[in-house]
């Protein structure tokens, strides 16, 4: 697949067969998602793999707590994105720290995870509606930690949307 094909395919997934997701599909995910760059190379993350049934059911209640992503009941996977405390690379020259790029250092892991689950026939969701003080606890975060981000991963039969987006010349200026 072009990476403008997987772009295209990429969506939000919200209805999920009864289907588990492989262990090693899990695990490759996470190994190309740990390639995603981030500001200084701090790699201000981590990522929980939640795929334990018990473990699922208590965290999709943390996502519908709000009220909101009720089809939560049914994905067999997630991954909870959490963030740290930007710790600039190692040799590092600067004298200040970069925990105000920590988001988009995130955001990119993020894509990095849904473009490479889509790249393997997965379906996800990116899940921003959710209790992260009961995830912290949950998940038994370090002091820190905070995650704002739950990836919900599974097999889903949903077709391919057309994409709904601004208009190319709206958001683009040449100068
Ligand atoms: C940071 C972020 C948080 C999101 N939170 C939710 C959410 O809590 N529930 C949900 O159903 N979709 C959520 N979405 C999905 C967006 O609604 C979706 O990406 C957007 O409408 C574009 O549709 P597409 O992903 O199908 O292309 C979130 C997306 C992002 C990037």
């Amino acid at each position: 697949m072009s990476f403008k094909d997987l772009a295209l395919k990429r969506q939000s997934y919200r209805k999920f067969l009864e289907k588990p997701v492989e262990k090693e599909k899990l695990e490759q995910i996470v190994e190309i998602a740990h390639y995603a760059p981030s500001a200084c190379n701090s790699q201000p993350w981590k990522m929980h793999v939640v795929c334990e049934p018990e473990m699922v059911k208590d965290l999709s209640a943390c996502l519908r707590d709000f009220g909101m992503n009720q089809f939560t009941k049914e994905v067999p996977a997630f991954i909870v994105v959490s963030e740290v405390d930007a710790k600039l690379a190692v040799g590092s020259k600067l004298k200040y720290d970069n925990n105000h790029l920590v988001k988009y250092d995130v955001g990119q892991l993020i894509a990095y995870i849904t473009l490479a689950a889509e790249d393997l026939g997965l379906s996800t969701c990116i899940l921003g509606w959710l209790n992260n003080k009961k995830i912290a606890s949950l998940l038994n975060f370090e002091e820190n930690e905070l995650a704002n981000v739950v990836v919900a991963v599974g097999y889903s039969e949903a077709p391919t949307r057309q994409k709904v987006r601004k208009e190319i010349d709206s958001i683009t200026c040449w100068h």
